[in-house]
């Protein structure tokens, strides 16, 4: 386990402050927490959580996807977000981190940054843990008060997760800035053809903007879009990677329009919102740099 910054964990049974022990994080009043082999620590204990993170199936067809780089532009985005607006971030949150595949962007541009990534997943921190050994990956529900102390982060990243923005706001260090990726209408369609699709509502982003409004302001909104040309097992992770596929099989066979002498390829949309959101005093909110801000 690498060293944590001191004063940034708090127990999640008593809220008293969270030390390492060897490979365990304890508190004075001797709640403890082993690390799994794989490096990750499961704060969960007792009833766990009703909340069914992803699982070893649908985080297997997300590496897959990632790997394939058809997600890398999302990721670069997200990097030079932080970039301009935390470049000297002491601590990095991913709330909802799966992999750990845009916090590990983030990182490889502010290598002193600290990154924790939180899921409630452990097949995903599994993977997590391994991509980003310099961190601390804790399985943890999003829905619960964070096992963070107070004013403890400066990027929190929340990439296609659930959002709990109460929390989100009493972790933010008061220069901090959350960076939030949501799909939009039309991401993903022409998957449609092969399997289930969750349709995605078009107010999305600008929820997001209300739910944190009341402190932050939005200080970048940007649409980024491209068309994939995945062949047809991507295709398949794609839609086995998002949420309408938890409690369906996804289709076998050849999409529509496949030969054998033509592999079949599917043109598919990708169609993201990131917005930035800041404390009013962040000086770059006027000045977002290049892309498309609306
Ligand atoms: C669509 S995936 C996105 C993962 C990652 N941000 C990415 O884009 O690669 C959503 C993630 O949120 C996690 N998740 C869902 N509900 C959660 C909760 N209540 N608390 C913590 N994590 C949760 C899932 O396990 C999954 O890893
Ligand atoms: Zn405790």
């Amino acid at each position: 386990m690498p060293a944590i910054p001191a004063s940034l964990l708090r127990c999640p049974v008593c809220t008293g402050a969270l030390s390492q022990q060897d490979r365990a994080l304890v508190c004075d009043r001797g709640h403890r927490f082993d690390a799994a082999r794989q490096g990750y620590v499961n704060l969960l204990t007792g009833r766990g959580s009703s909340f069914e993170g992803d699982d070893a199936r649908m985080v297997d067809a997300r590496e897959e996807f990632l790997a394939s780089g058809h997600y890398a532009p999302l990721r670069d985005a997200v990097v030079s977000a932080v970039q301009r607006h935390r470049p000297d971030a002491s601590v990095v949150l991913d709330a909802g981190a799966g992999t750990g595949y845009y916090l590990r962007g983030v990182v490889d541009a502010a290598p002193d940054t600290f990154p924790v990534a939180i899921d409630v997943s452990k097949p995903a921190l599994r993977r997590a843990a391994r991509r980003i050994p310099e961190g601390i990956g804790l399985v943890w529900d999003i829905w619960r008060p964070l096992p963070l102390t107070t004013g403890s982060v400066d990027v929190l990243l929340n990439v296609f997760a659930p959002r709990n923005t109460d929390e989100f706001l009493r972790v933010l260090s008061p220069d901090g800035c959350v960076v939030v990726v949501t799909p939009r209408p039309g991401h993903l369609a022409e998957l449609a053809s092969i399997g289930p699709l969750l349709s995605v509502p078009a107010q999305k982003a600008d929820d997001v903007a209300a739910s944190f409004s009341a402190t932050l302001i939005e200080a970048e909104r940007r649409e980024l879009d491209h068309v994939m040309h995945l062949p047809e097992h991507l295709a398949r992770s794609a839609l086995v990677m998002g949420p309408a596929a938890r409690h369906s099989a996804v289709a076998g066979g050849r999409h529509p329009g496949g030969t054998d002498d033509d592999p079949p390829e599917l043109e598919v949309s990708a169609r993201f919102t990131i917005q930035v959101l800041t404390t009013a005093g962040d000086t770059k909110a006027d000045n977002p740099g290049d892309g498309t801000e609306v």
